[in-house]
Order: C-alpha cells, then structure tokens, then sequence
C-alpha cells in the first residue's frame, strides 16, 4: 500500500470524502477585486467589500474541511502606494472584519494572527489586530494568518537583522546557523511552509509573498476574480493538488510519493 507523505497532513474527521490529502498548510494571493469591480462599473471599494465576502467563505471551507493552516496575503508592503481612499477603505475593511468575525473565531477554535510590517499600520487597526490575536489565541483547530503590510524581502531582511545582532552579541555562531535557526527570526516562525499556494485573477507571480516559504511550495493559478472565488474554486485547487507528485528533489517514481519526504 502507498502511504501518504506527510506533508498532505492526515484526512481529519470533517474532511469530505473527494479531500484524500489535504495541504496542512494553504496559502492564497487574493487578487482581482479591484478587476471585479471595475467589470461591473463600481468604485474598486466594492470590489474590496465583495473580497471580504470571499474571505469569510474560505475561512469557513477550509476550517470545515480541515485545512490545519491558512495564510491570506490581504495587503502588500507595496500597496502602501496605492491611493489613501483606497488604503484606507481596505483599513476599515479590516477592521470591520475582525469585527464581526471574532467571535465565531473563537467558537471554531480558530487562532488569528497578522504577520508583516506592524509599524506602518493605523493605529486603530493594530489595537483591534492585537485584541483578536490575544481572544483568539487558544485556537487549535486552525490557524488562519493574514499577510498586512507584508513583504517577502522584508520579512528577510528583519530576520537576517535580527540574527546578525544576537551574532555581534555573541549569542549565535554565525558558521553554525542552520535553515531551520534563521527560519525562526521570522515573523512567520511557527508556520510550516505552505504546501499550496493558489493566486487568482489569471496573474502568474507570486507578488512577493512567502518568498523563503515557498521553496517548494506546488503553485495553483485560477483567472477566477477573488470576489467570484467560492467553494467549487476551492475544491478545484484541492482537487489539482491531490493529483500532484511532489518530490522535494529526489528522484520521481513511486518512491516520491511513499517516502513521506518533507521539505529539508
Ligand atoms: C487584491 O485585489 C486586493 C489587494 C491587493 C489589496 P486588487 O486590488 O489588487 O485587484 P486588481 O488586481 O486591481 O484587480
Ligand atoms: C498582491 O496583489 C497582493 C495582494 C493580493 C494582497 P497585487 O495586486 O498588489 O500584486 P501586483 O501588483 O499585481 O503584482
Ligand atoms: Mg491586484
């Protein structure tokens, strides 16, 4: 009998009966809302708004079906430049969905946390993001990570900081860190790297995101407008994965698949 590789993670209780390997960890690049909206002859907020809807639809999927991590990529460190209508709707957005989300979080047992460039949020919005980390903290059903003012290199660049300063401080041996030392300077340190990773809105690049993460993360791309990205999308993405061979580097043939390699 073929076992399956752990980083499929094992089926869970909830899992329906078409998700024979999910991902343990799903990453996704919401992207098109403003497409969406611009289609339709509305203000690209609408599209936003629409996107919140989409949020919330796979949060609920993917804790139903028994996704352990999902990290949502919400705002770039580089959409900062967009313009401040834009920026702050996307704000209140936020604000407004921590709002109303909190407490189901806490009854699925789900832990939030934002990863990304704190210092350059509002303050109103990193008090909320900070009050729902805390209430939502004994979560162990699924953690779901938002990506705000994120940036790969900077999430790089922060780690690599760190750790040189704890060098010159003598704490670590700089010939002796491993990839697994410098992971844990991440903001993201905890998560294990994504096994999927879906974008929307038909653009094929990855915008950024998770850069040291995704080594060998498998890529799923879909021109479906992340407004318009519901369930069926989803189990699409899943389904697409399931059907993948993921072989880390070693050699391709059953033994693959039966190894139950991990990423190293
Ligand atoms: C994704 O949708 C949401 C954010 C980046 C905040 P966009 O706003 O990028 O939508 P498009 O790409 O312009 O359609
Ligand atoms: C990536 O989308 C960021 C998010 C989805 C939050 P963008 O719309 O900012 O990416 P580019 O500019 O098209 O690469
Ligand atoms: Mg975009």
């Amino acid at each position: 009998m073929i076992s399956k590789p752990d980083t499929m993670g094992p089926r869970t209780r909830e899992a329906p009966d078409w998700l024979v390997r999910p991902p343990v960890h799903l990453a996704i690049i919401m992207d098109g809302n403003g497409r969406w909206a611009q289609k339709r002859h509305l203000p690209r907020v609408a599209g936003h708004r629409q996107g919140a809807q989409s949020v919330r639809r796979t949060v609920t999927a993917c804790r139903a079906w028994g996704i352990r991590y999902l990290t949502l990529y919400a705002f770039s460190w580089e959409n900062w430049k967009r313009s401040r209508l834009e920026v702050d709707a996307l704000m209140h957005l936020l604000e407004d969905y921590l709002d109303r989300e909190e407490s189901l979080m806490i009854e699925k047992s789900i832990r939030f946390r934002a990863i990304g460039d704190r210092s350059r949020l509002p303050q109103s919005v990193l008090r909320r993001l900070e009050q729902v980390e805390a209430s939502t903290g004994r979560g162990v059903a699924m953690d779901l990570t938002l990506a705000l003012s994120y940036s790969g290199r900077e999430e790089i660049l922060a780690a690599a900081r760190r750790m040189a300063s704890d060098a010159i401080a003598g704490k670590i041996d700089p010939a002796a860190i491993s990839q697994e030392d410098f992971g844990r300077y991440f903001d993201s340190s905890g998560l294990p790297p994504p096994d999927l990773l879906v974008r929307t809105s038909g653009e094929y690049r990855v915008s950024n995101f998770l850069l040291w993460q995704i080594a060998y993360t498998e890529l799923y791309f879909t021109g479906v407008y992340w407004p318009d990205f519901g369930e069926e999308d989803l189990k699409q993405a899943l389904l697409d994965f399931q059907e993948r061979q993921r072989r880390f580097g070693a050699e391709g043939g059953t033994s693959a698949v039966t190894s139950g390699a991990t990423e190293r």
